[in-house]
């Protein structure tokens, strides 16, 4: 075991870390557009319930997996599989998964950025929704600008990392959650006080049986990919937090604390879309753009807007580059751990890769716009979000649930006394039946139910 791997400061420091990579865009972009094009409440119910019984189970099982290897997820199988199997070529499918994520995730980074500039600088005063919308498809249109903010995300992410774990990552990670928190609930009650912010709420809230018939296993592999997304789980990036801590705490507290932390985030993020686009005339199924045409209106309308939507950018911001340094460490640890790297030498080769890498999506709108790879109207982002949501993260999450329950893999008990070793709430013994039999059979029946859906359609 590694004496000297780096440790984060405090408690607090990995909740808030763990915790901003799994708040992200996923919370305050993606849940609510997925809601919107899934039927709303009842897709919020089966979301919740996806939470609870797939990701708290599989994050305790990430975060056991780390803190027992002190590793990456890069070498972690390494460590713990039993002589002569071959667990560890899962390390290929998890560090693809990082890459892919953020190949898509620094271009929504940058449009944030850019948003955060076009609000101060005063772009949306007094423009009406459609307005709001052409400057929207402007920004992703034009190619020079996507780049150049993709890079300056990229390189934003990376010099966070190359501060070091605890100067940088963590410290900076901190000020931005709680940042976050504060302002997200200020501006919830400032949405759902808007006149028309009922039927946005209701659509939001109240359950609508009927989108259940005609949707049933859309609603439900939406739900299953959006809960995988949120939480970040099934690629490890969750699973280096767990190397950097010491045995104090047990692992299942620290999930549901994270969990919970996670789903506050992604409810008020609904409770702000929703109202407004009631209230604005948006079209709640507009699919990846509904944030970017919603909010502008909702601070047209309000006292020191500018200031507000501001604010509210820059926090979104923080949100997307919370995930990005927290899956760029895992991406850095890679280099690290693989080949002995120093961080400064791993920062330095993965700048250029992911930039390069994430040229494809920045450039999806415009130069590479008739690639439209999921059917018309489709882009890049939308195949590396399919890669990762609906397949990617299932599938590892698949694996990790049978490295952690098979005497081929780690084993029950080997997972069980490390992620009950620690004070707090321990993983419940009886588990070991559903999360042996029931949660594999269940990801693979949701998993395979995806792709059926996709054919009939
Ligand atoms: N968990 C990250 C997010 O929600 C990927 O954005």
């Amino acid at each position: 075991m590694e004496q000297n791997r780096e440790r984060l400061s405090s408690r607090l420091g990995f909740i808030l870390l763990s915790a901003g990579c799994a708040v992200g865009l996923g919370n305050v972009w993606r849940f609510p557009y997925v809601t919107g094009q899934n039927g709303g409440a009842i897709f919020v119910l089966v979301y919740l319930f996806f939470l609870a019984i797939f990701g708290l189970p599989i994050m305790v099982m990430e975060f056991s997996v780390g803190r027992a290897s002190q590793r990456s997820v890069a070498t972690a199988f390494n460590e713990l599989e039993p002589k002569g199997t071959k667990w560890h070529w899962f390390r290929y499918v998890a560090m693809g998964g990082n890459f892919i994520l953020m190949m898509f995730y620094t271009t929504i980074g940058g449009w944030m950025l850019q948003y955060l500039i076009k609000i101060i600088g005063g772009e949306f005063e007094g423009a009406n929704t459609q307005q709001v919308e052409t400057v929207f498809s402007q920004m992703q249109q034009e190619p020079v600008g996507s780049v150049f903010w993709m890079v300056v995300t990229t390189l934003l992410g990376f010099g966070i990392c190359m501060l070091g774990l605890r100067k940088g990552v963590e410290k900076i990670t901190k000020i931005m959650m709680s940042s976050l928190f504060v302002i997200m609930l200020v501006l919830a009650v400032r949405s759902f006080t808007l006149p028309g912010a009922m039927e946005g709420l209701q659509f939001y809230l109240w359950p609508d049986l009927n989108q259940i018939q005609d949707n049933w296993w859309n609603i439900v592999g939406a739900a299953m990919g959006q809960a995988f997304f949120t939480l970040s789980i099934g690629i490890g990036s969750m699973a280096i937090f767990g190397s950097y801590i010491g045995k104090s705490r047990s692992l299942m507290g620290e999930a549901c604390n994270i969990t919970l932390l996670d789903t506050l985030v992604a409810l008020v993020a609904g409770l702000i879309i929703f109202p407004a686009c009631s209230s604005f005339g948006v079209d709640v199924g507009s699919g990846p753009k509904l944030v970017f045409v919603t909010l502008p209106n909702i601070f047209n309308s309000m006292a020191g807007g500018r200031i507000w939507g501001a604010l509210f950018f820059l926090f979104m911001t923080f949100a997307a580059l919370t995930t990005i340094i927290a899956v760029f460490e895992n991406i850095v640890s890679f280099g690290m751990d693989l080949f002995h790297w120093s961080r400064k030498k791993s920062v330095t080769i993965n700048i250029v890769v992911v930039i390069l890498l994430s040229l494809p999506c920045a450039l999806g709108f415009s130069l590479l716009s008739g690639f439209q790879p999921l059917g018309a109207g489709t882009s890049i982002l939308d195949l590396e979000d399919f890669i990762v949501s609906n397949n990617l993260l299932p599938i590892g999450s698949l694996i990790f649930l049978l490295f952690c329950t098979r005497k081929s893999g780690w084993g029950w008990e080997n997972f069980i006394e490390e992620a009950n070793q620690g004070k707090g709430w321990k993983f419940p013994k009886w588990a070991r039946f559903y999360v042996t039999w029931i949660l594999p059979i269940l990801v693979i029946f949701i998993f395979l139910q995806g792709y059926i859906q996709m054919i009939l359609a």
